[in-house]
């Protein structure tokens, strides 16, 4: 029998706990969302492609799941949305789906081709709907995590892709070029020129 985890957001989300599933509306990348942002950024095969802020691991196993071909990672900050992320992939047998659980600014992003960011620093300036109150927010952070990883991104290659959902476009620099969004520009893909 095909799996059906896949299949439709209801579906996907039961591989979690209720409180994350709870979460997963407001926290968690949409199916088709996940599908669409997956094949723009796995347009050419045997890509790594890195999910910065991965969650439970919703984009990055979705992504695996529908291109094979690409390799899919997360970093995720917290131990136990990794935790999960991990057990997901166990679950649904992803083998080209690898979880990470650092703070981003820890991990090398010269070793990786293509990027997917849904808006991870947001929670810094937002004072509702946190995902917990393990961690510490401020301005400074959000300053500080989108300053950095915009200087990442300006360093990568012409042809680097980039796609982010419900940004507030810091992190992007000006030599990524928009050339495709969702009708209502909550989607939007970047190639650096
Ligand atoms: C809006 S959620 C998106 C989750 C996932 N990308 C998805 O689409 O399903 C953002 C995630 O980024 C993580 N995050 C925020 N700042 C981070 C940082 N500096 N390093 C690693 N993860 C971070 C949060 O813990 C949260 O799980």
């Amino acid at each position: 029998m095909r799996p059906t985890w896949f299949l439709t957001d209801a579906s996907f989300d039961w591989l979690y706990p209720e409180r994350i599933q709870q979460m997963s509306r407001r926290h968690w990348t949409p199916l088709g969302i996940a599908k669409k942002a997956a094949g723009f950024l796995a347009a050419e095969e045997g890509k790594n492609i890195l999910d910065i802020g991965s969650g439970v691991g919703k984009f990055t196993l979705i992504g695996a799941h529908y291109y094979p071909l690409s390799a899919f990672y997360g970093v995720e900050q917290r131990s136990e949305l990794h935790h999960y992320a991990l057990a997901a992939k166990e679950y649904t047998k992803t083998e080209n789906a690898a979880f990470i659980n650092l703070n981003f600014t820890q991990v090398d992003l010269a070793a990786y081709d293509h990027f997917y960011f849904y808006n991870a620093f947001f929670e810094n300036l937002d004072t509702k709907d946190r995902i917990d109150h393990q961690i510490e927010y401020s301005d400074s952070l959000y300053q500080y995590y989108s300053r950095y990883l915009y200087k990442e991104l300006d360093k990568k290659p012409a042809g680097t892709r980039l796609v982010t959902f419900h940004s507030l476009e810091d992190e992007v620099p000006p030599g990524y070029q928009l050339v495709d969004a969702s009708k209502d520009f909550l989607l939007k893909m970047w190639m650096k020129r």
